[in-house]
């Protein structure tokens, strides 16, 4: 019974059949099957050049990997529970296939070093994807920036308003998020990007290998440099989860806008009915399902890193087996983050703005006091007696239920004799948006040049 596994050999009883399923993760790990066979492939096609298996053998391996690629692929690929995972599900089947040579393959390697290559290479390939899916969004944003360049909105703090602001600036800010989260993911790369293969169960082999040379046939940009560290580190596998959710972060807090901006009361924008769904009791309502499962999603990936965070924290080096545990968290932020991100980019895509809407609150509740003390300043006053002129002057409006822009000269001079009839053009809220003309601004200029930067690709 026990001669059925491949580690079989010191074994007299079988395994229990609970522990076996409790212990197996070819339930999960079977999507590294492409990355475990191209490994495969270089490392046997290293083992043949370094004269340590027979060429013969090599050219079996290679067809009988391939036919195994086609079988996974094609569906006919009998996975075993009893085979325990991905790696030796896939050798067992070869030396099935192709006999004495299929049993040369796993020479010089560990599962251990052979598990941290397959991880690699997936995480690699997706961190590709998952960038091109933040440029697609990126995108999105810009074209909306681009079509709603002029739009005007208010800016908030604390949820309050602030100042008025161009849309395009507020989409921009998200644009600026998304090119950090671009840059953190290709910085991540450098690290997942370095070649395991070779460490062995921990200590390195004893035959002699050539790491480079596998390293070259899959295009890897480095080799590890300790074979303990090699087999124990998942740091690489962290950080991108790191990563992953901090761009969440920043997918849940646009989320939370879109849901805020596509109430009654805001209505700033309204998200296209492929994005949104109805309810079975009340037939008013659209509800914003797409952003708020986003913002909801985040949890996941927040807990995705710590739950692996929380698995390594206290392994002893090398390989323990608690790391099989880093791949469903791993995969589970890999397919949430792209899954999220492209159902962004269409969103956004279709987006449709309420121009009139937001212009009318953008005028709203003193958006323009802080100019009107930029003026008086201008005209000679310190700021903190401008600051507090103005504090009356709105006071003066709540009181009286007026609006800033309805005080007429005569008002204006009860709260400072620095005001004159220049007053009524320097707070349109045209003008408060175009004075904000400082790098970073929301002047219209500063804003266009940053578009145009951004699809210059800078
Ligand atoms: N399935 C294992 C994992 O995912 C592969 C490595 C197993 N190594 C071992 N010594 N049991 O971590």
């Amino acid at each position: 019974m026990s001669k059925d596994k491949l580690w079989g050999g010191r074994f007299t009883q079988p395994t229990d059949k609970f522990v076996e399923e409790f212990t197996a993760s070819i339930q999960f790990d079977k999507r590294l099957y492409h990355q475990d066979i191209r490994g495969s492939i270089a490392h046997a096609r290293m083992l043949g050049k370094q004269g340590i298996i027979p060429m013969e053998d090599v050219e079996a391996i290679i067809h009988g990997l391939q036919q195994i690629l086609q079988q996974i692929e094609a569906g006919t690929f009998d996975f075993s529970i009893a085979l325990e995972d991905i790696h030796m599900n896939i050798e067992s089947r070869l030396s099935a296939s192709i006999g004495e040579a299929g049993k040369r393959l796993h020479t010089g390697r560990s599962r251990n070093d052979q598990v941290a290559l397959d991880i690699r290479l997936y995480l690699r390939d997706e961190i590709v994807d998952i960038s091109t899916y933040i440029d697609l969004l990126i995108d999105a944003l810009l074209v909306q920036a681009e079509q709603n360049l002029d739009v005007i909105m208010p800016g908030f703090t604390h949820l309050q308003t602030a100042q008025p602001i161009l849309f395009s600036h507020h989409l921009m800010a998200y644009v600026e998020m998304f090119k950090r989260d671009r840059a953190r993911l290709d910085d991540c790369l450098k690290r997942v990007n370095v070649m395991p293969l070779g460490a062995g169960a921990l200590a390195g082999t004893t035959f002699p290998i050539d790491r480079e040379y596998v390293a070259e046939q899959l295009d890897f940009a480095a080799i590890t440099r300790n074979s303990l560290d090699s087999v124990s580190d998942r740091d690489f596998a962290l950080e991108f989860m790191a990563d992953a959710s901090i761009l969440m972060m920043h997918l849940s807090r646009f989320s939370e806008e879109l849901i805020l901006w596509s109430t009654s009361s805001f209505k700033f924008i309204e998200l296209s009915d492929g994005f949104c769904t109805g309810s079975s009791i009340m037939p008013q309502k659209k509800n914003p399902d797409v952003p708020e499962l986003v913002r909801g999603k985040t949890g996941r990936v927040y807990g995705n890193l710590m739950a692996l965070l929380t698995v390594m924290k206290s392994l002893p080096l090398a390989y323990n087996k608690d790391m099989q545990e880093d791949k469903e968290p791993l995969f589970d932020t890999i397919d949430t983050v792209k899954g999220s991100l492209k159902i962004f980019g269409d969103m956004i895509r279709e987006m449709r703005v309420y121009e009139a809407n937001m212009r009318r609150a953008a005028g709203q509740g003193f958006s323009t006091a802080t100019d009107v003390a930029d003026y008086l300043v201008r005209k000679g006053l310190p700021f903190r007696d401008a600051h507090e002129a103005v504090g009356n002057a709105v006071k003066y409006c709540i009181e009286n239920e007026m609006d800033i822009t309805e005080l007429s000269l005569a008002e204006w001079q009860l709260f400072s004799p620095y005001f004159d009839t220049d007053i009524f053009s320097a707070i349109t809220v045209e003008a408060c948006i175009n004075a904000r003309n400082v790098p970073g601004g929301t002047a219209r200029e500063r804003v266009w040049s940053e578009i145009t930067r951004c699809r210059e690709g800078k």
